[in-house]
């Protein structure tokens, strides 16, 4: 499915994630700036902290416990939006999601 990572205001690409694979994963992949995953993606780090802007937002998994608790441990500013990318797993369900990771967070 196709992601979009925006940083500010501004589209940074538009990159072809594969089924199964975490958004976290997508961007490491992708060379986007800012996330980090850097626990893997075993929820204990919130390197890979974004915002979802728009886009098949209804189709997402809720937030776990557990990613609750560790957006709360996050350096940076959370947000509703806010969402750990190694627990969105890519699927063509959400094809067209727009993410975003902010400035403060980099
Ligand atoms: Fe560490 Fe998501 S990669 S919490």
């Amino acid at each position: 499915a196709k992601i979009c990572f925006m940083k500010e205001d501004r589209v940074l690409c538009v990159v072809e994630g594969a089924d199964g694979q975490s958004l976290m994963e997508v961007a490491v992949a992708n060379g986007i700036p800012g996330i980090v995953g850097e626990c893997g993606g075993s929820l204990v780090c919130a390197t890979c902290h974004l915002y979802v802007e728009r886009g098949p937002v209804e189709n997402l998994s809720p937030r776990s416990a557990m990613e609750e608790d560790m957006l709360e441990l996050a350096d940076t500013q959370v947000e509703t939006t806010s969402r750990l990318g190694c627990q969105i797993v890519v699927s063509r369900m959400i094809e067209g999601l727009v993410v975003r990771r902010g400035d403060d967070i980099e």
